[in-house]
């Protein structure tokens, strides 16, 4: 049985003075969920899709270390044309390897059939959900018309959702952006949206060709935000307490966050927004030393030594923006060769570098 316990932020303190958000949710032989409130309204954390990054194997390690995301959306699944699915391209959403924090898969690609083929699939799974990669801003992709790519062509977007939407067994969410090469692409885009029912529809206030960087155009989501008849999940550079309370209150009426770089370079990020507090606690440092060991232990199990060396150097790509001597960390990173030597080194620099966390990490880009 699943059980809920709601927390209002201004409650919390008085409520559960004693006990550490660890403890509330292992207080019960029942799995508790916990809802956290803002100004009465239910909000949720959902992790992004980072592809080479946030896949099962992130996921579960992070699911054991730290609290307050409450569900994921999966790094893409390409679509190819085939008779059968390759099991390897749906690994990372195989319900087994999914138990700890709930996922929903993500397509990208523009294939009718091949998409109606991989929502059947995944429906035999048991997903529910399915979400529609209309962001992606990689040029090699979005030139094919895939990702953000699609977003100058609303009539083409038009024809594929006519043709899914009634054909596929699950609730249908996009990720998009403001538009490819411009944000006044929006104006058709929404338009477009609103003649179907969609779950929701989640943005990255950037344009494609803006990759990762430069401006977030807060002033035209806040303009057109009232025009989409869907909710909205917010998307963007959300890297600490302090710039979630600045991007919160231009979009009240959200209570649907995603965030992805933010939480590699500062795990506690979900939580310090729940609870809506940074506590310097005198174990965090052994509790990411301890994420990280977990880290490069469960890659090892499914990776070759070499594979699991060179996927830390990836991760800690992103890790490293939530230390003050960013370019430090990540320059000895580089040079590892071994396991052990990524072993040491990750619990040398943990234990002697100076983290960002308390306030917003280095700007990610
Ligand atoms: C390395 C990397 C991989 C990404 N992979 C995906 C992906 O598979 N699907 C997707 O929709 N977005 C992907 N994104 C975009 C993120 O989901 C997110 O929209 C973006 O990082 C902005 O959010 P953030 O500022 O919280 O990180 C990726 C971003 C990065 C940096």
């Amino acid at each position: 049985m699943q059980a809920f316990l709601l927390i209002q932020k201004s409650k919390l303190s008085n409520a559960f003075s004693n006990y550490s958000i660890s403890q509330i949710f292992k207080s019960s032989n029942h799995p508790i969920k916990c809802l956290f409130l803002q100004k009465g309204i239910i909000f949720m954390i959902m992790l992004a899709p980072l592809h080479g990054f946030t896949d099962f194997i992130f996921r579960n390690v992070y699911s054991r270390h730290y609290e307050g995301i409450d569900y994921a959306i999966s790094p893409f699944i390409s679509l190819t044309a085939c008779d059968k699915i390759n099991p390897r391209k749906v690994k990372d959403v195989l319900p087994e390897n999914n138990a700890k924090m709930p996922v929903i898969p993500q397509i990208l690609g523009k294939e009718i059939d091949s998409f109606i083929q991989m929502a059947d699939f995944l429906n035999a799974w048991g997903y529910d959900k399915l979400n529609w990669n209309l962001g992606c801003p990689v040029k090699s992709i979005a030139h094919k018309k895939r990702g953000s790519g699609m977003l100058p062509y609303p009539e083409l977007l038009r024809s594929i959702l006519d043709a899914i939407i009634p054909a596929i067994g699950q609730q249908l969410s996009v990720k998009i952006r403001l538009g490819y090469y411009n944000t006044d692409e929006i104006y058709q885009l929404i338009a477009v949206f609103n003649d179907y029912p969609l779950d929701n529809i989640c943005i990255h206030p950037r344009i494609g060709i803006q990759m990762y960087e430069g401006n977030i155009h807060h002033d035209v989501l806040q303009s057109v935000i009232h025009e989409f008849k869907h909710e909205i999940v917010y998307n963007g550079d959300i890297t600490g307490l302090d710039s979630y309370k600045m991007i919160q209150p231009k979009y009240p009426g959200i209570s649907q966050w995603m965030i992805g770089r933010g939480i590699f370079s500062n795990p506690l990020l979900p939580m310090q927004i729940k609870l809506d507090r940074v506590e310097e606690n005198a174990n965090d440092t052994e509790r990411f030393r301890l994420f990280l060991n977990d880290l490069i232990q469960e890659l090892r199990f499914y990776k070759t030594e070499s594979q699991t060396v060179n996927k830390m150097k990836d991760l800690w790509r992103l890790f490293s923006y939530g230390f003050i001597a960013q370019a430090r960390v990540l320059d000895s990173i580089i040079h590892v060769q071994t396991l052990d030597e990524m072993k040491t080194l990750s619990n040398h620099i943990v234990e002697t570098e100076i983290r960002c966390i308390g306030n917003d990490a280095l700007p990610i880009v």
